[in-house]
């Protein structure tokens, strides 16, 4: 953060100083959680359910908080008091990226891809430059402005995911910290229970391109008609990338190897190269190719950017995070989210890398569906067959339409079996996995990891089963 005396920081955020000196300055970080406050640091109290951050000024101001901001008095605290914590660290968040004339902010947002995207950038821009990102997921209200805090006068780049669960969040997080480039990914049927219809989830992800200035810069997925169709929604400049012919940065003649890895000719309007993808999975051609129109944007050299591709690796876990274990079975960890879209490329996958072996998917519930949730999962039942995945292990009561799914598709060779809970898809799989097989672990967070950190656990002895 750049340091900001305590009158600065009351003036950002609307607040009222309480036994404070306003000549004090926070250095930064501004943190929520009192175990990391360190010398300089802002402490935000918020008021949990369970645990209310007052409860802790104190402690916070003894492990070196300057201040505490806060929504009540705690007496004997430096304190910045206002009437919304969230709002005034959103408030502090402009503030200081207001500060930053240097400082290049990129939004984007998808109904997949987000995270796995924001971490391809961030490899790519951190080449360029000083880059702040968040760590994993931590795209909404709050992992906003606590990510863009982080950045100081040396930061360059400030590269942000935009969560959203309904109209209007996307365009919020703009006003908290407004990009000038803006990365739309894809519209799916993610958190459609909350959205009510994929038109609104359209409108909900192009608010990121209308808060563009007009100086800004608008990437749209051209293979996505409905993201395709936000450039009509900016007054900001656009660049296009995919697949698609139209599109200013595309992939062309895109190959997978045995292990899902993709390989394309890179293809820009300053001449195109070849680039070998190290990471697992046909959908990053997608993800990569956003992150090369952003990267180009910036001025990276296109050889430069074609090699820097295929440099890239995973930072977030359980996202397509394959491991090879020593008795030769390999694990898909896909288990940090699950939408029937993801689902497809995760499947797709899984069928491009079968080896010698079988290919086994282990598929968990998929959260946020609404209405669509029986025919998303009936979906991605039927899809598995289609693939001709050889066993299906479903977990959970709710996931039950996958299994319906795919045993109602008739000519398929494989086997679907539906278990009550992972401890028991653990089990299963220690008895059969062989040599040679390929297993993908998915679900909607909750507990499906649960299957993939076993299958690590067997791959690292530690605590193995017999
Ligand atoms: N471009 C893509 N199209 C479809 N599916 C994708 C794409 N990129 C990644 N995925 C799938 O989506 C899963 C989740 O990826 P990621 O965590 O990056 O998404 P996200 O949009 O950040 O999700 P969340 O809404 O939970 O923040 C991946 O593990 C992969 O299976
Ligand atoms: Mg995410």
């Amino acid at each position: 953060m750049i340091p900001l005396t305590l009158a600065e920081v009351a003036g950002a955020v609307d607040g009222r100083l309480l036994a404070a000196d306003p000549a004090a300055r926070v250095t930064g970080p501004v943190e929520f959680d009192s175990r990391k406050v360190s010398a300089g640091t802002l402490f935000v109290a918020f008021p949990g359910e369970k645990v209310d951050g007052h409860d802790y000024a104190a402690a916070a101001v003894e492990a070196g908080a300057v201040a505490v901001l806060g929504t009540r008095d705690v007496p004997g605290v430096p304190m910045v008091l206002v009437a919304d914590a969230l709002d005034a660290m959103g408030r502090l968040a402009r503030a200081v990226v207001d500060r930053l004339p240097e400082l290049t902010v990129i939004g984007l947002t998808g109904s997949s891809g987000k995270t796995t995207t924001k971490d391809l950038i961030a490899q790519l821009t951190v080449r360029l430059g000083p880059t702040v990102a968040p760590p994993g997921s931590f795209n909404n209200e709050l992992g906003h402005p606590w990510t863009a805090l982080r950045a100081d006068p040396d930061t360059r780049f400030l590269v942000l995911e935009k969560g959203a669960r309904g109209v209007g969040h996307v365009r919020y997080l703009c006003e908290v910290v407004p990009p000038r480039i803006s990365v739309v990914l894809n519209v799916g049927v993610a958190h459609l229970g909350e959205f009510g219809s994929v038109e609104n989830i359209a409108l909900a992800k192009g608010e990121l391109v209308e808060s563009l200035p007009a100086d800004g810069l608008a990437v749209l997925n051209a293979d996505d008609p409905l993201v395709d169709a936000m450039a009509g929604r900016t007054r900001a400049r656009v660049v296009r990338y995919g697949e698609a012919a139209h599109a200013d940065v595309r992939a062309v003649d895109v190959t997978l190897d045995g292990r899902g890895r993709a390989s394309y000719t890179l293809v820009t309007p300053e001449g195109s190269a070849p680039v070998r993808l190290g990471l697992t999975g046909r959908h990053q051609v997608s993800n990569s190719l956003a992150a090369a129109a952003v990267a180009r944007e910036l001025g990276m050299p296109l050889t430069e950017l074609a090699a820097a591709l295929g440099e890239l690796g995973l930072v977030s876990t359980r996202r397509m995070d394959v491991f090879e274990r020593p008795d030769g079975v390999t694990v898909i960890d896909d288990s940090y989210n699950a939408n029937p879209a993801s689902m497809a490329v995760a499947l797709r996958a899984l069928d491009g890398m079968r080896g010698g072996g079988r290919t086994l998917a282990v598929l968990g519930y998929m959260a946020e569906l609404g209405p669509y949730e029986r025919d998303g999962h009936l979906e991605v039942g039927r899809l598995t067959a289609g693939l001709g995945v050889d066993r299906l292990l479903v977990v959970g009561e709710p996931a039950a339409p996958i299994h319906e799914g795919a045993t109602a598709v008739e000519d398929w060779g494989g086997e679907s079996v539906l278990l009550t809970d992972q401890a028991a898809a653990v089990e299963m799989l220690r008895g059969e996995l062989r040599p040679g097989d390929v297993v993908l672990v998915k679900g909607s967070r909750y507990r499906t990891w649960e299957v993939a950190d076993a299958l690590r656990v067997d791959a690292t002895g530690e605590g193995a089963a017999a």
